[in-house]
C-alpha cells in the first residue's frame, strides 16, 4: 500500500452500503465479487487505453517537464501580482478553484472569471488593482465563447490602465498545437503552457490549468503531485477489494444500476472541501452522462452528482435524502484533523444544552454529526460512504483528485461508455457560437432560429 506515513492515507468505508448494515438496499457479497471481477476486466481496458496514450490524466503525473514549466510561470506571475484571474470555464477552472479553497494560501489570491455574468464580471473588475494582477487564461479548445469574451474584456481592461506593458501579466494555457488561442498568443507575444491535448479539461486539473495556479498561490504543488502518485500506485496495485479506486467504481454503480440509486450526494463535511466536491461534480458528470455506449447503443447513463455541506445541509437537505425517495447514496468526507481545531469553552455547564459542548471541539461535533447522519441514514436502509482524510493538505488533495479521476475512468469502463468525451456540452458551445454569429455556424443559427419560432408555451 502506497502512502508517505500510514495516517497519511485517504481511505474508503462502504460498511452503509452492505446488506448487513441496511437491509435490502444494501449490497451482498455476491454483488460486490461480481462487481469487483468486472472491475478488474475494466482496469485492464482502461490500463491498455492509457498505455496507447488515448488518455492522459496518468502520464501527466510523470512529466516534470511541464511541471516545472507550470511551476516557473506561475512564480514568473507571483513576482508580478498578488491576485491571478483565472479566465476559463469548466474543468478549465473548477480545478484551480478546488486547489485554492481546498489548501488556503496565505498570500496571493485567485479570482476567478468562470460565467459571463456581466454584473459579477463587473464586480470582480471593479475589485482588482492593475498594477497587482496577473492573467491566465486557459481554454484548451481555444474558442470558448464565455472565455473568448471575458479575455477581450480583461485585455481592454489591463491595456487601458496600463499600456502595452501589459501583455507580460498574462500567461495561455491551451492546446500546445492548435487553437484559436496560440494564435492570439503567438499574436500578442504572450506566454502559453500546454495543456495535453489527451487530457480532457476536467480531467486537467494535475497539469498546466491547475499547476500554475497552484504554483502562483505558492501552494505544495510537490505534495500535490506525490499524493496524486501514491493513490495511483494503490489504485493499480492493491487488491480489488483493498483498492478505494476500484471498490469506490463498484459500490456507486451497483447502486446505480441494480438499486436505483441515481443520485450520489457528495457532502463533505469541510467548508474547504466544498469547491473540491463542485469539481468532483463536473468530472462524475460530465465523464458518466452519455447517450451512447461504446458500441453506439443507446444506453442514456450517469448517476447525478448532487453536493452538499455537513452540518449545514443536515438542516435542509437531509430530510429529503433521509424519508424522500429511495434514489440517492450519500457520498460523506469526513476529516480527522482540522487546521486549526476550536475548543468550546467552558461556560454554563448547568444547563443540559451547553454543559455537554465544554471542553470538545467543534471538529469533535462536526464529525460526530456525520456519524450520526450516518448511521440514522442506515437505520432508514438509506445507503452511505465515506470517504476518510486524515487532514486536509496538498498531499491528501492529490491523493482525492487521482482517487475520484480513477474511479470515475473505471465506472465509465463498467457503464461501457466513454467517460472521455463531452458531445452534450460540445453541442452547447455551438447553439451558443451559433446564436452570437460566429462565422461558420450559419446553418446551425438557421435551425435554431426556427426553433424558437415554434414557442407557444410562453406566457
Ligand atoms: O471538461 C471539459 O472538457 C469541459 O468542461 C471544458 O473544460 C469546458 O467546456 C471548457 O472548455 P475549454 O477548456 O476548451 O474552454
Amino acid at each position: 500500500m502506497a502512502s508517505r506515513r500510514p495516517s497519511s492515507r485517504v481511505r474508503l468505508d462502504y460498511t452503509g452500503c452492505l446488506r448487513a448494515t441496511i437491509g435490502r438496499a444494501g449490497l451482498t457479497d455476491r454483488e460486490l465479487a461480481q462487481g469487483a471481477r468486472a472491475a478488474v476486466a475494466g482496469g485492464k481496458r482502461l490500463r491498455r487505453a492509457l498505455d496507447a496514450g488515448r488518455y492522459g490524466f496518468d502520464a501527466v503525473l510523470d512529466d516534470r517537464k511541464a511541471l516545472e514549466a507550470a511551476r516557473a510561470e506561475g512564480r514568473r506571475l507571483s513576482r508580478l501580482a498578488d491576485t491571478l484571474v483565472v479566465d476559463g470555464i469548466g474543468g478549465s477552472a473548477l480545478g484551480a478553484l478546488a486547489l485554492e479553497a481546498a489548501l488556503r494560501p496565505r498570500r496571493k489570491r485567485l479570482v476567478i472569471l468562470d460565467n459571463v455574468d456581466p454584473e459579477v464580471v463587473s464586480a470582480r473588475l471593479a475589485s482588482l488593482d492593475p498594477e497587482r494582477t496577473a492573467v491566465n487564461v486557459v481554454t484548451k479548445s481555444g474558442s470558448t465563447a464565455e472565455t473568448a469574451a471575458n479575455m477581450l474584456i480583461l485585455l481592454e481592461w489591463m491595456e487601458e490602465r496600463l499600456g502595452p506593458r501589459h501583455v507580460k501579466r498574462w500567461c495561455a494555457t491551451t492546446d500546445p498545437e492548435k487553437g484559436e488561442l496560440l494564435k492570439l498568443a503567438h499574436r500578442l507575444g504572450m506566454p502559453t503552457l500546454p495543456v495535453p491535448p489527451n487530457v480532457g479539461g476536467r480531467f486537467s486539473v494535475l497539469t498546466a490549468v491547475g499547476l500554475l495556479p497552484a504554483a502562483f498561490l505558492g501552494l505544495d504543488v510537490d505534495a500535490l503531485m506525490k499524493g496524486a502518485r501514491d493513490m495511483r500506485r494503490h489504485c493499480w496495485t492493491a487488491a480489488p477489494e483493498r483498492n478505494l479506486g476500484v471498490m469506490g467504481a463498484v459500490v456507486l454503480y451497483l447502486m446505480a444500476r441494480r438499486r436505483a440509486r441515481n443520485i450520489q450526494v457528495l457532502m463533505p463535511y469541510a467548508g474547504s472541501l466544498v469547491a473540491l466536491a463542485d469539481w468532483y461534480k463536473q468530472l462524475w458528470a460530465e465523464s458518466l452522462g452519455k447517450r451512447l455506449d461504446r458500441r453506439g447503443r443507446v444506453v442514456e447513463t450517469g448517476q447525478t452528482p448532487v453536493t452538499a455541506l455537513g452540518a449545514t445541509d443536515q438542516h435542509s437537505q437531509v430530510q429529503l435524502y433521509m424519508e424522500g425517495p429511495h434514489d440517492k447514496v450519500v457520498t460523506f468526507l469526513e476529516v480527522r484533523e482540522f487546521r486549526p481545531d476550536v475548543r468550546i469553552p467552558r461556560l454554563h455547564a448547568d444547563l443540559a444544552s451547553t454543559g455537554y459542548l465544554g471542553g470538545r471541539t467543534l471538529g469533535e461535533l462536526l464529525n460526530a454529526e456525520r456519524r450520526g447522519t450516518e448511521i440514522a441514514l442506515a437505520a432508514a436502509g438509506r445507503p452511505s460512504f465515506s470517504y476518510l482524510l486524515p487532514r486536509i493538505d496538498a498531499h491528501v488533495v492529490g491523493q482525492l483528485i487521482y482517487l475520484f479521476e480513477f474511479q470515475t475512468a473505471l465506472s465509465g469502463e463498467l457503464y461501457g461508455i466513454d467517460a472521455f468525451d463531452q458531445p452534450g456540452v460540445e453541442a452547447g458551445k455551438v447553439a451558443a457560437y451559433a446564436l452570437m454569429g460566429r462565422a461558420g455556424y450559419e446553418k446551425e443559427a438557421a435551425r435554431l432560429r426556427a426553433r424558437s419560432r415554434g414557442r407557444r408555451a410562453v406566457i
